[in-house]
């Protein structure tokens, strides 16, 4: 009843409903009052909601898996982060939304909202922004500026959210329309004796929204704190319970599909099948799409970190490296494996993947609190020379641990590891160097490519390119490998591999 209080002010005669027995809510909302519910409404919102999409979400949350209460906790503690000791200090935080992309005349790519727009709003409009204003965390609102009613540009994108539904979709504290950012923000300013105004300046996200803070800011001689990413990212670094069970599921379904491309590799066939099989397997377990153009390379190709060419035929002997994920409700998984083209390792391809898998198993046990993402990257540097040297990949004996790791380093010119979440390097201005706490989510992708000119290695091995990578939830009492479906033991690779699709 608190929404339906707050928007009184709207009630009006419903076309088509008795207005004794309904209640307009905002634009598009119904509320039946003999039974207290609000009607499904067939009116699309702009973006999926219980109302129009209820196989996708369930009631009360924004977007699916979601709740408001969420996001206002997400909304809180940014406030909370952001002030550092209660005072007579008022802040601004204006977060942009991204906006639509277009890949030649009027033909849109699809459409990818800014992650910490997202993670505080669950609004997917485009060209809009979300700003907090307070002075604690106990004492702030939460405004969306939308884009204002244009009915072209709705008869080709189709319907957008309204202001005056604003509260009711995203249980922000009040809904406007993007031309009154400007007055907004100056009548703040102008009212308040101490103002912060932050927002981020260093990725252009949205240039109408970059162009109003920055003119209102110097208009009013108020200094911009750039630092409101880091603020988020820290944050979006710990995954609550109900970003863990869509991260699980995004890596269940990549795990799945990556098991029937394994399935369907045969010699002859091509990269761009198995990265269609994926596609197709991702987006059939409920993915939105694919998180990263993925690498599918055959043979050599493998030795080219960011292949993303994925058209070349694969052959009979060779092995096959994809680095593939998927984006569930805005949630990303990050996986690679590398299998045999036939079905069967060869001695030599068997040698250098068992010392590499040996090396990520190791580093998944390392994946405690306490260590850090950089102490994970050291600690290959050292054990993949090891392992190596061991399995007699070098010509030379390589026995000093310096020497080890600066192998590794040329074989395994990445880091191993990257937190993962909504965007796939997540979080990227938090530092890799700090102690991995509950809740953290990272990769762990330790990679050998050698090139057909390296000189440290036995011929054999000249044109191998491997990589393994898992997707790592850290709790208390855990560490859970999100990928665990995905195989990766040289057995059950060949296994699922006799086993055809059919
Ligand atoms: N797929 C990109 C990465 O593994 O970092
Ligand atoms: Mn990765
Ligand atoms: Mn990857």
């Amino acid at each position: 009843m608190i929404l339906i209080q707050k928007h009184f002010f709207m009630l009006n005669k419903y076309s088509g409903y008795n207005s004794k027995f309904y209640l307009k809510i905002g634009t598009r909302f119904v509320y039946q009052i003999n039974t207290k519910k609000f009607l499904k409404t067939t009116i699309n919102c702009g973006q999926p909601t219980y109302e129009t999409h209820p196989h996708l979400l369930c009631k009360n949350e924004v977007i699916p898996g979601i709740k408001k209460e969420e996001f206002l906790s997400r909304q809180r503690s940014l406030m909370r982060s952001v002030v550092t000791r209660k005072s007579d200090v008022y802040h601004i935080l204006v977060i942009p939304s991204a906006v639509r992309k277009y890949m030649s005349d009027h033909i849109p790519y699809p459409f990818r909202q800014n992650s910490d727009f997202l993670y505080l709003s669950g609004c997917q409009e485009t060209d809009c922004a979300l700003v907090l204003f307070g002075d604690s965390d106990s004492n702030f609102s939460s405004t969306l500026f939308l884009k204002p009613p244009d009915p072209q540009a709705e008869l080709w994108n189709g319907p957008s959210s309204r202001a005056d539904d604003a509260s009711f979709i995203f249980g922000v504290t009040n809904g406007k329309i993007l031309p009154q950012l400007s007055s907004f923000l100056t009548n703040k300013i102008q009212n308040h004796k101490k103002c912060v105004l932050w927002y981020n300046q260093k990725q252009k996200v949205q240039s109408f929204v970059d162009k109003t803070v920055n003119s209102v800011a110097l208009e009013n001689k108020i200094y911009i704190n750039d630092s409101l990413d880091n603020h988020c990212h820290k944050l979006r670094l710990y995954k609550s319970s109900s970003e863990q069970k869509l991260m699980r599921k995004s890596c269940q379904i990549a795990s799945k599909a990556f098991i029937k491309a394994m399935k369907s590799t045969k010699p002859g066939s091509t990269e761009h099948e198995l990265y269609a099989t994926i596609d197709y397997e991702c987006r059939m377990g409920g993915a939105e799409f694919l998180a990263y153009p993925p690498v599918v390379a055959s043979g050599i190709n493998a030795n080219t970190l960011h292949y993303i060419d994925n058209k070349q035929k694969i052959s009979n002997g060779e092995l096959i490296l994809v680095d593939a994920g998927c984006e569930y409700h805005g949630y990303s998984s990050d996986i690679s494996r590398t299998w045999p083209a036939n079905g069967k390792f060869t001695d030599t391809q068997k040698t250098l993947y068992e010392a590499t898998l040996s090396v990520q198993k190791d580093l998944i046990e390392m994946c405690h609190a306490r260590s850090s993402l950089d102490a994970l990257y050291d600690a290959m540097c050292y054990k993949l020379g090891k392992a190596l040297s061991e399995a007699h990949v070098f010509k030379k004996n390589v026995q000093d641990p310096k020497d080890l790791a600066m192998l590794s380093r040329t074989l395994c010119p990445h880091h191993v590891s990257h937190y993962l979440g909504m965007d796939v390097h997540d979080t990227g201005t938090v530092k890799k160097n700090i102690e991995i706490e509950s809740g953290f989510i990272f990769t762990v992708e330790p990679g050998v490519y050698i090139n057909q000119n390296n000189n440290f290695v036995h011929d054999e091995f000249l044109g191998l390119g491997i990589r393994i990578e898992d997707d790592i939830l850290v709790t208390d009492n855990s560490i859970e490998v999100l990928s665990a479906n995905c195989p990766k033991e040289v057995e059950d690779i060949e296994r699922i591999m006799s086993i055809s699709n059919n």
